[in-house]
């Protein structure tokens, strides 16, 4: 499977899930992760996303690995909702970029 990782926190460019072929992105206020049960590895999301977040799951790097489970976590999180078309980027998602620490700014 293929997973979001932090940078996207705060960010949310949604490139991302115009290109799924399968429509296994789901949403939060803050961020979206992929679906491990629906993901077909066909990686054509990996070089949509204008900021580097998406990674096959075995390129997540070391210090990210809990993105993973958390992926898998939050697609089922009955609040978080299936995302097929893209939209504006969060407001002050330029002011985000990049920054360490994303995590502890997660809404779900
Ligand atoms: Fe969708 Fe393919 Fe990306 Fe998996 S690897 S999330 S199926 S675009
Ligand atoms: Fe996030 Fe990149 Fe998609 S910022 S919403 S993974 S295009």
């Amino acid at each position: 499977t293929f997973v979001v990782l932090e940078d996207c926190i705060r960010c949310k460019h949604t490139d991302c899930v115009e290109v799924c072929p399968v429509d296994c992105f789901y949403e939060g206020p803050n961020f979206l992760v992929i679906n491990p049960d629906e993901c077909i590895d066909c990686a054509l999301c990996e070089p949509e996303c204008p900021i580097d977040a998406i990674r096959a799951e075995d390129e997540v790097p070391a210090e990210q690995q809990h993105m993973t489970a958390l992926n898998a976590e939050l697609a089922r999180h009955p609040n978080w909702t299936q995302i097929r078309e893209a939209r504006e980027p969060l407001p002050d998602h330029e002011q985000w970029r990049g920054k360490p620490g994303k995590l502890a700014f997660l809404d779900r």
